[in-house]
């Protein structure tokens, strides 16, 4: 298995920026992050967005949005792999774990933000959001099966969160709950529909952007029942929150960490709320965990935490510049919980 992914991948990281939304627009600074000190790492310097972690079977992968990765319609996700949480590979383009897409889709679809979890039937489920094609200025959120981590993925034809009406969905991030319950989160994007400003939204009247959990059957791909809202944006969020990602520590306290801010400016960050029961309430932390300038990071943003072993696993993304203008790189880091505290590991 492991010579194959070392066959399949290869370091080939083409990146162009893009102007989309989420096109840098801010001059990172000049101190560059990953220094070893700092508990923070870069593993990955390219354009690896939202990144997404998973361990299986001694290998960790993790996925990510590849809009804005120079590929545009010929990879719909990126992934890439790592032996030691060190090292990381990325896989060559033409690899797509997701080569086909669900007829709900605008064909060469807009695709951010994947999430994959394996079921108890060992299969794996690959959750990403996509240009709807009923509703073209709107990303919603879909599901797609496969028998291994790498893919391929089957698209479901239909998509599990669509609700174009107030901006659609994206940013889905599933957990596995302690009785073995499947629940998605994700966020409804309500800024999409804003009266502009940063990210659309800072030009009153706000729109919402709650993030909603949805449990599934144990498919992963059936919704059981309707979705809760667990987070919404205040004023301190300025345009939003976003990319949830939700974890149950050893102590049994759900985690939601989340971004808020605009993912274009300084203002992005890292924040998260605590629960005891997984619908919430949420209580969120006195504390952001990232923002712009902890160990010379710009924009840092989209976490994906995984336990392994006694570890917490972190990855992220921040600004940086490449010889092909800025892109957000995947950083790494050890987390410790203490009751609702999250902190970095400072020995990762
Ligand atoms: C796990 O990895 C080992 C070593 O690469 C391989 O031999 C084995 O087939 C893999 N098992 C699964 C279930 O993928
Ligand atoms: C990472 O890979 C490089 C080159 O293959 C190797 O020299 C280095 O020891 C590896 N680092 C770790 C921590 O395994
Ligand atoms: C687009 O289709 C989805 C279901 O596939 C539906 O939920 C949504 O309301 C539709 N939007 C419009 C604008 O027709
Ligand atoms: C969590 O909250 C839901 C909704 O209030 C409730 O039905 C459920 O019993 C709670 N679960 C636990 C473990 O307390
Ligand atoms: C957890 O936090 C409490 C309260 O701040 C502190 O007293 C305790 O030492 C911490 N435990 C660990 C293992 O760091």
């Amino acid at each position: 298995m492991l010579v194959i992914i070392a066959v399949v991948c290869a370091v080939l990281a083409i990146v162009l920026p893009r102007k989309t939304r989420d096109s840098p627009i801010v001059t990172p600074p000049s101190a560059s992050p990953g220094t070893e000190h700092w508990p923070c790492r870069e593993v990955l310097h390219s354009n690896f967005p939202d990144p997404n972690l998973l361990r299986h079977n001694g290998t960790w992968y993790a996925f990510a949005t590849n809009n804005a990765a120079g590929h545009f319609g010929l990879s719909h996700v990126q992934l890439a792999t790592s032996p030691d949480f060190v090292n990381w590979t990325l896989c060559d383009y033409t690899e797509d774990p997701l080569p086909k897409l669900g007829d709900w889709l605008v064909p060469k679809s807009n695709l951010w933000a994947p999430n994959v979890l394996q079921r108890a039937d060992s299969k794996f489920v690959l959750y990403y959001a996509a240009t709807a094609a009923n509703a073209t200025g709107n990303h919603c959120v879909g599901a797609a099966v496969g028998d291994s981590p790498q893919g391929p993925y089957d698209p479901l034809p239909t998509p599990l969160a669509c609700p174009t009406e107030i901006g659609g969905a994206i940013d889905p991030s599933s957990i596995i709950d302690s009785d073995g319950s499947i629940y998605l989160a994700y966020k409804v994007d309500g800024n999409n529909r804003g009266n502009g400003g940063d990210c659309e939204n800072t030009v009153p009247p706000l729109k919402d952007t709650p993030i909603l959990l949805q449990k599934l059957e144990q498919d992963g791909t059936t919704p059981l029942g309707p979705p809760v809202k667990i987070l919404d944006r205040t004023y301190e969020d300025g345009p939003l929150v976003e990319a949830p990602n939700l974890i149950r520590t050893v102590e049994g306290i759900y985690f939601l960490f989340f971004s808020s801010g605009c993912t274009r400016l300084p203002s992005y960050d890292v924040k998260y709320a605590t629960s005891s029961n997984i619908t919430g309430p949420y209580v969120r932390s006195p504390k952001r965990l990232l923002k712009t300038g902890d160990m010379g990071l710009l924009a840092p943003g989209s976490v994906s935490v995984t336990q392994d072993k006694s570890k917490w696993r972190m990855v992220f993304h921040a600004r940086v510049k490449t010889d092909f203008g800025g892109v957000r790189a995947m950083y790494t880091a050890n987390l410790i919980f203490n009751k609702t505290d999250a902190s970095f590991d400072p020995a990762s």
